[in-house]
């Protein structure tokens, strides 16, 4: 499987990142990053040093888009840590000082890398996208035809019926680019869904953490001291300490469908609302008429949890 990550590392992000390199007959191709968890260009330094870090330092790391497409910047360094990294030393440098051009990234956007990618090889590449959707948003107006050209879209992305992470019914990929995610949820992809409704059921708890924290090698105590800033932030969330293993469960999904429970529906996001901006909605209603126009996308509502922590828990073994 060939996978181009769209990403806004993130603590998370990275040890989704951490998984995917652990699984064999995977390969990352390109890398693209986007505003959300930093700004940007932290995003970058961190994906470069992340790709560094498992030993890719191969593969093509895109700058992507730094602002969303109607709304100003926010960026979530409360969950994830001014560095993006839960504010810990990072084995790789974000140097030179932010404000400095970003060596090593490719010469292109990440949209473009991604439409080229997307030209040259038809229905070879999946998407992985784990952050704000802006750069598929742009990529999708650079090339109308984006979503006949990927094989498969899979989005860490929405809260379709529970309570948002960002804001009352905000998930924080959909809320920091609403337009964004509504252009790609209706732009007709082979698309699932990957929800809060998901990815809050697979907690890692107390006792994952405290085994994680025992693991010999680098991934694993590299993951565990960003957890420790992570948990922080989701204990207040869950009212008890674990954390939400969005993005890994998203890289899950994606190369073990039959990991989840879907169902197939319309979602659209709420641009307007005055508390519901960012909001993912879907008409879940045994009849539920034409309110929603879009092609339909497949939302995760279920996944086999104990076999994903597990699975998780042998990647970052190393
Ligand atoms: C999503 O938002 C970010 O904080 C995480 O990296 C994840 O992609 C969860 O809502
Ligand atoms: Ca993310």
């Amino acid at each position: 499987m060939r996978i181009i990550l769209d990403t806004d590392p993130g603590i998370d992000d990275a040890v989704a990142v951490f998984y995917l390199a652990a699984q064999p007959g995977v390969e990352i191709a390109a890398v693209g990053t986007v505003h959300g968890n930093a700004t940007a260009e932290i995003a970058t330094r961190n994906a470069l040093g992340l790709m560094e870090f498992v030993g890719r330092s191969e593969v093509p790391v895109a700058h992507g888009a730094a602002l969303p497409l109607a709304q100003p910047l926010h960026v979530s360094d409360y969950v994830h840590g001014g560095n993006g990294m839960g504010d810990i030393e990072v084995p790789w440098a974000l140097e030179p000082p932010v404000g400095a051009p970003v060596r090593g990234a490719v010469d292109v956007s990440a949209a473009e890398q991604m439409v080229r990618l997307a030209r040259a090889e038809p229905g070879a590449y999946d998407l992985l996208a784990l952050g704000p959707l802006t750069n598929v948003a742009l990529a999708l107006q650079l090339e109308p035809r984006l979503p006949a050209l990927l094989r498969r879209v899979v989005v860490m992305g929405g809260a379709i019926s529970v309570p948002g992470n960002i804001s009352p019914y905000g998930e924080a990929n959909v809320w920091h680019d609403p337009e964004a995610a509504d252009l790609v949820l209706a732009a007709g992809f082979d698309l699932t869904l990957v929800p809060l409704d998901a990815t809050l059921r697979a907690i890692a708890e107390h006792p994952w953490l405290q085994e994680l924290a025992g693991l010999p090698g680098d991934r694993a105590r590299l993951t565990s001291r960003f957890l420790e800033y992570y948990v922080d932030f989701y204990t207040g969330l869950l009212g008890r300490r674990g954390c939400a293993m969005h993005d890994p469960l998203a890289a899950a999904v994606l190369l073990r469908p039959e990991l989840a429970t879907t169902v197939e529906t319309q979602v659209r996001v709420e641009l307007r609302g005055g508390y519901t901006r960012g909001m993912t909605v879907a008409d879940l209603r045994s009849d539920p008429g034409t309110s929603i126009t879009a092609p339909p996308v497949k939302v995760v509502t279920h996944t086999d949890v104990p076999w994903f922590l597990d699975r998780l828990m042998t990647a970052l073994r190393g």
